[in-house]
């Protein structure tokens, strides 16, 4: 019961006035603890698989289990599962207020959840993705992109998440701001064992991290990478 099951998945949208399957028979299975790429032409249903995981998307057919929650098409996220499954976007600017501090950015989930101590684990979340804390009382547009995504990794583990989300998590940033935030996640996916399950077009970093990953296709998983596979790929697979 402690891996993500995915069986039968469907979406589809309204798109030029027909109705499309976006995710079409998607099968999927991660073990808890495992950090899994998914790799696949833009279109292919990557994101749209991310936000059915983290609640956001919640039209949908077919069978998940996330650990030992049955999700349920149409409802919200309740309880623990809301704390359980945190999402990192492309874009941070976009997943933060621009009229929050960071401060209050990290406060605010810890607050809702009454967590103790906030300050406290404020300064500690900054300490733990590398910034100084006195970035606390800076907005999203005084910091730089690698720090605002610093910020949103800090917010997604703050409650302590059993599967994180990361949708090209590195892509809108400087190539060695990049290489930056990608050995930040490395170092807080095993300090904090969580399941991740990893979007990203470009193949190095895929093999970088990954334990395994799914080639997608047209919404369904096409080809399953082991570990190996997934090295010996990465040499030879041009940019997706
Ligand atoms: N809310 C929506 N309404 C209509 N169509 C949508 C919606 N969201 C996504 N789509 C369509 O679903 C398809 C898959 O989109 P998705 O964002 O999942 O692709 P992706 O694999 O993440 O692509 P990329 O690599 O470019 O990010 C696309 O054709 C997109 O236009
Ligand atoms: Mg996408």
């Amino acid at each position: 019961m402690n891996d993500i099951d995915i069986g039968q998945l469907q979406v589809t949208f309204e798109q030029r006035g027909r109705r499309q399957a976006v995710l079409d028979g998607l099968n999927l299975r991660i073990g808890e603890g495992e950090t899994f790429g998914l790799i696949g032409p833009s279109g292919c249903g990557k994101s749209t698989l991310l936000r059915v995981l983290a609640g956001v998307q919640r039209e949908w057919h077919g069978r998940i289990r996330v650990f030992d929650h049955e999700l349920v098409s149409g409802k919200r996220f309740r309880g623990d599962l809301r704390r359980e499954v945190q999402m990192v976007f492309q874009d941070p600017f976009a997943s933060l207020h621009p009229r929050h501090t960071v401060g209050r950015a990290l406060g605010e989930p810890l607050r809702v959840n009454g967590v103790a101590h906030v300050e406290t684990r404020i300064f500690e979340a900054l300490d733990e993705v590398g910034l100084p804390r006195t970035m606390a009382a800076r907005y999203p547009h005084q910091m730089s992109g690698g720090q605002r995504q610093r910020v949103a990794i800090a917010r997604a583990l703050l409650l302590r998440p059993r599967l994180l989300l990361l949708d090209e998590p590195t892509s809108a940033l400087d190539m060695s701001v990049q290489a930056e935030i990608l050995n930040l996640l490395a170092t807080l996916k095993t300090a904090h064992r969580i399941t991740v399950l990893l979007v990203s077009h470009d193949p190095n970093v895929i093999a970088h991290l990954c334990d395994r990953a799914a080639l997608m296709h047209a919404g369904r998983v096409e080809r399953l990478l082991a570990r190996d596979a997934l090295v010996a790929w990465s040499h030879a697979a041009p940019l997706l």
